[in-house]
């Protein structure tokens, strides 16, 4: 299964006017040659339609996943009103984590942060000495700052990639990573890559904390993602179609979740001491990492 879905990380994605094919490179590369007219760009016609050829990044699609953040942020706010992915019950365990710290002197690196509607009270209750988010969402940051300046704890808020800001953040300079619901958009070698710059990062006796989608031991992308999709038909009722739909796109097209053992292993790899999931609720998984 694994090298099945390794292999499946590297396909062309053909777009067959309102078809939307993956299929494995060879294939493509022998459809490609094979006739029809083909020339050497992304784009070429067969059999009269228009079909756009495109090799699938080994990146995340920053584009995709920053223009349902800065466009639907109303939609995953309404997800964090309603609780739907148990922010309440997760942000509760994090608490419980950074009490672990000693409050006004830790400092922390949230990758993701999104607006941290649910991190600022956290936070507020165990202030760190400095607070460092990033994420792609301008519309995101600008509520960001709304929540977590009024705390009166150091505030930087940078808008950008966190694979990049994570690359170029100096070693040993901080004492919490945490990254909320965000790695899961990373395919598997770059999730490694920002575990490698996570434990890079850290102060010694630091720790990565990382609520987010996690699969069964057992299961498939396919079957988590169906599994979640499913919840969402029958849960998230305050959406309407058009934001459901929006919505069961995101996951099925960008979210690309790991098994317990990956995780696990991948951060063994990056040098982390211990893996701990301390929680779980629904389809989602708090697990922590020491430096
Ligand atoms: C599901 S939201 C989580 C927000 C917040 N951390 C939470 O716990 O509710 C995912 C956030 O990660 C951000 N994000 C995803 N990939 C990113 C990337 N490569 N660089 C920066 N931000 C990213 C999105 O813009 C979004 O705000």
């Amino acid at each position: 299964m694994h090298i099945i879905e390794a292999a499946a990380e590297l396909v062309y994605r053909v777009e067959f006017n309102r078809f939307v094919v993956l299929l494995p490179e060879l294939p493509v590369f022998v459809l490609a040659v094979g006739g029809y007219g083909f020339k050497a760009s992304r784009h070429f016609f067969y059999a009269g339609n228009h079909v756009t050829l495109t090799r699938k990044s080994s990146r995340m699609d920053l584009q995709t996943v920053g223009t349902f953040f800065n466009t639907a942020w109303s939609v995953y706010d309404t997800a964090l009103e309603r609780n739907y992915m148990y922010h309440r019950e997760i942000y509760a365990g994090v608490l419980d984590q950074l009490q672990t710290c000693p409050a006004g002197q830790y400092t922390l690196l949230d990758l993701g942060c999104g607006s941290a509607k649910t991190f600022a009270p956290v936070l507020a209750q165990h202030p760190p000495l400095r607070y460092v988010g990033v994420d792609l969402s301008a519309t995101a940051l600008a509520e960001a700052a709304t929540w977590l300046r009024p705390h009166g704890f150091g505030v930087e808020l940078h808008e950008g990639d966190l694979f990049d800001f994570i690359q170029q953040t100096p070693p040993a300079s901080f004492d919490v990573v945490f990254a909320g619901f965000a790695l899961h958009h990373l395919l598997k070698a770059d999730k490694q890559t920002a575990f490698h710059h996570a434990h890079r990062t850290l102060k010694p006796g630091g720790f990565f904390l990382m609520p987010d989608a996690v699969r069964y031991e057992d299961e498939t992308r396919d079957l988590y993602l169906e599994r979640y999709v499913r919840n969402v038909q029958t849960t998230w009722t305050a959406l309407s179609p058009p934001q459901m739909e929006a919505v069961i796109e995101h996951i099925t097209g960008q979210d690309y979740p790991e098994r317990p053992s990956t995780l696990a292993r991948m951060a063994k790899e990056a040098g982390f001491s211990r893996s701990q999931e301390l929680a779980r609720f629904g389809h989602h998984a708090t697990w922590r990492f020491d430096a």
